[in-house]
């Protein structure tokens, strides 16, 4: 029996992993953070010293895997639970970087196709309508401007106690757009049968309606 695969790319901060963890539990999908496998290996080349020219035959030591505990995805490298470690600001810019380097692409690629052949998933991510699942029952291509990204992720930190500046943020995130959408290998790009949802002057309901829309119009 074919698994059910739903992709969901799109620009840092647009709102893919909220939309995707409340459609995929509405849904009985599993969910798939594929930012978190990158934050993985970004960790993993980080914390080892590993020089770019090093990576492809590191990797091949590397042990990234996730585990899906009561539907909720955890992420590992070798038996050590990482997915609070690499949500950090100085993270999210190595592996913007690293995942520009086409060995760490290769050593993600099967491990995602495989998730996706063995469950129903929706799968977020840059290039997973374009590269991963280019077979995907449903493509959609989630972005926002870069002043309401910013502004969002700004209020979130906030509620937190621990806010950098909005220009700081704002700033990050045009730097991650670039670096996403101007790589060589598998860049940041809407697949050419991905719908366009524009979260901009939307609110978190209207989005997962809409998108609960589309999906359930193709599937
Ligand atoms: O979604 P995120 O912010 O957690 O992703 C972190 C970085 O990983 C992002 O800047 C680009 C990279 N990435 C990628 O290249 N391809 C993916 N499918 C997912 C993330």
């Amino acid at each position: 029996m074919s698994t059910i695969n739903i992709a969901i790319d799109g620009p840092a901060g647009a709102g893919k992993s909220t939309i995707a963890k409340t459609v995929s539990a509405e849904m009985g999908y599993i969910y798939v953070d594929t930012g978190a496998l990158y934050r993985a290996v970004a960790l993993y080349i980080t914390e080892n010293n590993i020089p770019d020219s090093d990576i492809g035959e590191s990797l091949r030591h590397a042990d990234i895997s996730l585990k899906f505990i009561d539907g909720v995805q955890r992420v590992y490298s070798g038996d050590r639970d990482v997915s609070e470690l690499i949500r950090t600001p100085e993270i999210s810019m190595a592996a913007s970087r690293t995942s520009a380097i086409p060995a760490v692409r290769e050593y993600l690629f099967g491990l995602q196709q495989k998730i996706a052949r063995e469950n129903n998933v929706i799968m977020d991510g840059r290039d997973i309508g374009t590269v991963v699942l280019p077979n995907a029952d449903v493509k959609i291509y989630l972005t926002a401007s870069p002043e309401e990204r910013a502004d969002r992720r700004y209020r979130e930190l906030a509620e937190k106690g621990d806010c950098p500046p909005y220009e700081d943020i704002l700033k990050d995130i045009i730097q991650r757009d670039y670096q996403d959408m101007h790589r060589e290998t598998a860049p940041l790009k809407q697949a050419e049968d991905a719908v366009l949802v524009d979260s901009t002057n939307l609110t978190l309901e209207q989005v997962v309606k809409k998108i609960t829309e589309i999906i359930r119009e193709k599937i």
